[in-house]
């Protein structure tokens, strides 16, 4: 007796995998989706499109969440943690190509025209080879994943076609693409190991911005507040959407880079960069709410740039995931979110709430990841956090402040991190793990103006 095929629609419906067969064919899968995440967090900031830039951080999360669900279910049959972690060390020439194509239409057409369309392909012929009862595990988050791949190849092939690229315009690069990709047939699919996207990180000093946005080194003046109620509140709303932006894009880098770490910290780093995503999406409808729209003001990326700037892996880290999100970050939020409610925009200050569930979920991120990096790398995290301090203020030092003078709560704010106008929340540090002596220090530095979040 054969073995019982659930669909008699299947290509054949005798080859069904054993557990060998079936965790070689995920393990290709997890490689394909790793080099996904890496090449997809590589492109974040250098497409310049504000549509593309969103959509590709809400895929790159959940292809860093295909990966994870595929890490969970190798282990589970029977790989080495060694086993797997050797997986994001080998890849196919596709994705090296689409790394150093210098276009970002050729790396968008060669990503969901030839690619993903691909990986879907691969994905269904393995569904339908998935033994019945025994590997349901499987087929269960296979389902899930060949959902969003369809989506992300309808979104991907719309916006090439909202941009008016035709099929023919990257018909040869496509035809190259597609003779460099996996095979899932082949023992070890065909992959090259030792090499993989992000070896050799080629990450830009600068984003680059959506058409029509001037963009300013962080060094450079920024025209005063034009001083009026609207005026002023574009302005500023128009400071923070690029602030969240320089943060999708940091983020993305951190699952491109970083390749030491676990694939926990990458798939944790493609969810915050999917959070700042959303983050640029609430502000771009409190602009427009307010009359204002992308492109109206100049714009600066320093936290980009500073990132960029220091070469230190566990430094740049601590600077961004621990000084920045956790210990800034959380009062920053706060602050915005109760300048709203003063101004009696209650939905801004609902949708900044959520902004700062977040930005405590990044902060214990940082405190985390930054010092099992640390001690990975064998580096002393007080110097390193000693260091990065430093290069921050020195950094910020050269930032000139802004221009012009408001009575607008929000604006009045300003960038004053250290001094009297910081309010310390307390609740938001002590989720963090921040240690009583730690805040009150905190608190001493900023004058002593504190919040206590109420709690359900
Ligand atoms: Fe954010
Ligand atoms: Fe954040």
């Amino acid at each position: 007796m054969g073995i019982p095929a659930k669909d008699y629609t299947k290509v054949n419906p005798d080859r069904m995998h054993d557990v060998t067969q079936n965790a070689r064919k995920l393990s290709i899968f997890y490689t394909i989706e790793v080099e996904l995440s890496r090449l997809i967090g590589s492109w974040v900031p250098r497409v310049s499109g504000m549509a593309e830039k969103l959509a590709l951080s809400r895929i790159l999360y959940e292809d860093a969440d295909h990966a994870n669900h595929i890490q969970i279910r190798l282990l589970e049959l029977r790989l080495t943690e060694k086993r797997v972690d050797e997986f994001r060390q080998r890849t196919a020439p596709c994705f090296t190509t689409l790394e150093h194509v210098d276009d970002e239409v050729a790396f968008m057409a060669g990503l969901f025209r030839v690619v993903k369309p691909a990986l879907l392909a691969d994905y269904r012929r393995h569904i339908e080879a998935c033994p019945p009862y025994v590997d349901e595990p499987s087929v269960r988050f296979l389902r899930q994943i060949i959902a969003e791949q369809e989506e992300h190849i309808g979104k991907g092939l719309s916006l090439l076609a909202d941009r008016g690229i035709t099929w023919a315009d990257t018909a040869k690069m496509e035809a190259q693409l597609r003779d460099e990709l996996w095979d899932l047939t082949a023992s070890k699919g065909n992959l090259t190991d030792g090499s993989f996207v992000g070896k050799n990180p080629v990450s830009p000093p600068r984003p680059t911005w959506p058409n029509g946005v001037e963009q300013l080194p962080a060094t450079a003046d920024m025209p005063e507040y034009p001083g009026t109620y609207d005026g002023d509140m574009q302005r500023v709303v128009h400071d923070l959407v690029f602030s969240e932006l320089e943060a999708a894009e940091i983020f993305a880098l951190y699952v491109y880079e970083y390749h030491q770490c676990p694939w926990q910290f990458h798939w944790e780093s493609a969810r915050i960069c999917w959070d700042e995503a959303r983050h640029v999406e609430l502000l771009l409808n409190v602009l427009e709410r307010y009359g204002g729209h992308v492109g109206q003001f100049p714009a600066k990326a320093p936290g980009y740039e500073e990132f960029m700037h220091l070469q230190s892996p566990v430094e740049r880290m601590i600077m961004v995931s621990v000084i920045a999100e956790g210990e800034v970050s959380t009062d920053t939020q706060t602050q915005h979110r109760e300048a709203f409610r003063k101004m009696g925009d209650d939905l801004t200050a609902m949708l900044k709430d959520y902004e700062m569930a977040d930005e405590i979920v990044h902060g214990q991120f940082g405190r985390r990841w930054a010092k099992s990096l640390a001690e990975q790398l064998d580096v002393d995290y007080d110097s390193a956090f000693k260091a990065a301090r430093a290069a921050l203020s020195k950094f910020k030092a050269q930032h000139p402040d802004a221009k012009g003078g408001s009575q607008i709560p929000l604006v009045r704010l300003g960038a004053d991190e250290e001094g009297s106008k910081r309010t310390v929340n307390i609740t938001a540090k002590k989720l963090l793990g921040y240690s009583d002596e730690e805040i009150d220090r905190l608190v001493k530095k900023s004058g002593g103006t504190t919040i206590e979040e109420k709690t359900v």
